[in-house]
């Protein structure tokens, strides 16, 4: 072992668990993919300013969990903590919202970091697979995403998960709210901690896990019930697509995110074999990003999906994707010349498509062959000297343990008739 170990936090993508990773990457992407959304980059690092304007000066990333440091240049940047204010500011500078099709509709997959308390399903370096719509205010777009996120976890055999929506109203009922709700809270028995947050972000003392706080908050008012008639009709819109789709929700009137740009829709997927971390994904509208970060008016709607909750959540339901073996033949050359001949065969093989792999290191027969076990292949060529002279090799199938001679001049030919 190194004298070094992963930083707290953090923990390595090693196989097989890194193919069931990939996996889970592509699935979460793969309903994107097929519903227009184009694949977009940003990088790992932004200005602060644009975390601290776009996810909120209030907010528990902003103020306790970003990775903040000053360069040499004494530029002020942020390892990105989440997704939706890099990849709005990308598509604002990139002008793609005046090519005059909107929504400009993204999707993403990366590493985000959040100086967090680290526990099971919580850590500081995680992984997303997220999208967004951007530029169009469209109850079918949100209804559309929802969907899509639903259908991926569905594709990879995900069961026990649900959906949580709720709408956060707009920049008409929303302060409104906010004002009664701060009424209410300014008269309950809170700490001083909780009672700075009633004047920054009431609404994030709906979501105090602790009883003795959650006991007071009966008969605090809800969003709900203050939503004014814009929004109630969008939000009605959405949840009619989303039953006629056959997508089941819950309401819940209590569902406030952890990012301030959110207005009307917000969602997230939670799962119940998770422990506390048990959010999977999350997302919603935010109709006044693009205004916070100094662009124009761009009503838009998004998610971010965790890939490494859904690995966990896959465990917890004990579903095991079906990741194909990464070699399909091996191949095991006694002595030199068989050796050379043998990794020619190799490099065409692969060059074919097959994908194949060798017994490096010299080892003896007993020794390779196991090495041709563990690797997962279907078949095993196995050449010495004698075989070679006599034209051909040993084509051994590992699954049922025949053998036969195989010309070497056929051996790719026949490989790829077998394996296709
Ligand atoms: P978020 O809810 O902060 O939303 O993160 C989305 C998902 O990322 C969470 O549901 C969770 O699965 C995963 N996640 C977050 N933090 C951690 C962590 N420390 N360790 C492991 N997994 C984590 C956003 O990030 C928004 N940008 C989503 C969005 C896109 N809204 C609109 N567009």
């Amino acid at each position: 072992m190194s004298t070094f170990k992963a930083p707290k936090g953090t923990y390595d993508l090693i196989p097989p668990v890194s193919e069931t990773f990939l996996a889970v990457r592509e699935a979460l992407a793969a309903p994107l993919r097929r519903a227009g959304y184009g694949y977009v980059e940003t990088p790992g690092f932004e200005s602060v300013e644009l975390f601290a304007r776009g996810v909120g000066e209030s907010t528990d990333i902003v103020t306790k969990e970003m990775y903040a440091f000053t360069t040499k240049g004494g530029d002020e940047l942020a390892l990105r903590p989440e997704g939706t204010a890099s990849v709005l500011r990308a598509a604002l500078e990139a002008n793609l919202h005046k090519a005059g099709n909107l929504p400009v509709k993204l999707w993403y997959s990366g590493s985000y970091y959040r100086y967090e308390r680290p526990q099971k399903g919580r850590y500081r370096h995680f992984s997303q697979v997220g999208a967004e719509a951007i530029g169009a205010e469209d109850p079918a777009l949100d209804a559309e995403l929802i969907i899509l996120a639903v259908d991926a976890y569905k594709s990879l055999g995900l069961r026990t998960f649900r959906l949580l929506l709720n709408s956060l109203g707009d920049k008409e009922c929303r302060p409104v709210y906010r004002a009664a709700l701060q009424d209410f809270l300014r008269g309950l028995d809170l700490d001083d901690d909780t009672r700075r947050r009633i004047d920054i972000n009431p609404l994030r003392v709906l979501d105090d896990k602790r009883e003795a706080v959650q006991k007071q908050l009966t008969g605090a008012p809800m969003m709900r019930d203050h939503l004014c008639e814009a929004c109630k009709t969008y939000h009605e819109q959405v949840r009619e697509l989303l039953t006629a789709a056959g997508v089941e929700f819950e309401d819940d009137p209590k569902l406030v995110r952890g990012l301030d740009y959110y207005t009307r829709t917000t969602f997230e997927f939670v799962h119940d074999g998770l422990g506390s971390q048990s959010a999977v994904g999350g997302g919603g509208r935010y109709d006044g990003l693009s205004e916070m970060i100094g662009g124009p008016e761009l009503p838009s709607v998004g998610w971010a999906l965790g890939v490494d909750r859904t690995v966990l959540a896959l465990e917890a339901e004990g579903v095991e994707l079906h990741v194909p073996a990464s070699t399909q033949v091996f191949t095991v050359a006694l002595g030199e010349e068989a050796r050379r001949t043998l990794f020619g065969v190799v490099t065409e093989l692969r060059r074919a498509g097959v994908p194949t792999d060798f017994a490096f290191g010299g080892k003896g027969l007993k020794n390779a062959m196991k090495s041709a076990n563990r690797s997962g292949a279907r078949y095993a060529i196995v050449a010495g000297e004698r075989d070679l002279a006599e034209g051909g090799v040993q084509l051994k199938d590992l699954q049922s343990g025949e053998q036969a001679p195989v010309a070497l001049g056929e051996i790719v030919a026949e490989l790829r008739r077998k394996l296709v």
